[in-house]
């Protein structure tokens, strides 16, 4: 986006969906937890969205971001009311792939028709997909058709097949190179071709990258299918030398023995990044292993936690 600041001067992320919720957390700056009361009628669903508020310098707009939007129960709409966040506010709704538990969500919010914002999307998340199970019958398949969503738009589609700049310091990776043997395959994953059903090369993930003027990069993730070490590289060259400061979200380790999620902690951790939060499909084990290593930079996770970064 030409004119655009380079760089972002605040940002706050608001956990809406995820698969676990405790209201029994405290407090760790920078992260603030829901506090029992209004907040122990949250639902959490094996899904994910996030709402992203980023502030650009001086006197430069900020920019709101929907990203993902649950699997399609009522926790979306459920907890962007107890949250106070109003989707209608959003500049950009962003889908970080096309697997059901990140746009089951989406029809429901835009048949409604208040929220308007335009869909970035890489144009390989739609279509039919389906999981593999390990005694040859499948799972699924949910589908997501282009001409479905355009229907109930008032704004194009944004396809994001390279990385791409959409506010102050604000990026969409694009797709992921992939050159780590590191990251886990998820070689139970199909989608749909023609009439056959071939292995999910997962082109459309895409993250978000921040670029902020005081703590450096933060790194949101859906899935992370492209792969935790992949994301973190495609961040690091496109902005090279910038510290990231956190990596948030699904990083899909659930399943990985643990001694292969030994070896990509240790990966991670070359980066040296300032916060890990470990969301939706990283899964409890993979979740454990983390804290055990980046202690009190690798904080528990729950719906409504919200971290606020200057
Ligand atoms: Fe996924
Ligand atoms: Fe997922």
């Amino acid at each position: 986006m030409r004119g655009e600041p380079l760089k972002a001067s605040r940002v706050s992320i608001t956990v809406v969906v995820d698969n676990v919720i405790d209201i029994f957390l405290q407090d760790q700056h920078p992260i603030r937890y829901p506090r029992p009361g209004r907040c122990s009628s949250l639902l959490a669903e094996q899904g994910l969205s996030i709402w992203i508020e980023i502030e650009g310098p001086g006197r430069s707009g900020s920019c709101r971001i929907l990203y993902d939007f649950g699997r399609g129960g009522p926790a979306l709409r459920r907890n962007l009311e107890i949250l106070e966040i109003d989707p209608r506010r959003a500049d950009y709704l962003i889908l970080s792939h096309g697997h059901i538990d990140h746009y089951g969500g989406l029809t429901g919010l835009l048949e409604d028709k208040s929220v308007c914002a335009p869909l970035v999307v890489h144009p390989r998340a739609f279509g039919s997909r389906a999981i593999r199970q390990p005694d040859g019958s499948m799972a699924g398949p949910w589908s997501i058709f282009q001409d479905e969503i355009e229907s109930l738009m008032s704004q194009p589609l944004l396809p994001a097949l390279s990385p791409r700049q959409i506010g102050s310091g604000v990026w969409i990776s694009g797709f992921i190179p992939r050159s780590s043997t590191l990251d886990p395959l998820f070689s139970a994953a199909v989608r749909k071709e023609g009439d056959d059903w071939v292995a999910d090369q997962f082109e459309d993930d895409l993250s978000i990258f921040i670029r902020l003027e005081k703590a450096g990069l933060v790194i949101i993730t859906g899935c992370c299918h492209a792969g935790v070490i992949n994301t973190l590289r495609a961040a690091s060259t496109l902005f090279p030398g910038e510290p990231i400061f956190a990596l948030i979200g699904g990083f899909h380790l659930n399943f990985v023995p643990s001694e292969a999620v030994k070896r990509i902690i240790n990966e991670i951790d070359k980066h040296q990044p300032g916060l890990l939060v470990p969301l939706h499909c990283t899964g409890a084990a993979a979740q454990n292993l983390l804290r055990q290593h980046f202690k009190e930079r690798c904080p528990y996770t729950t719906v409504g936690m919200n971290i606020s970064v200057p």
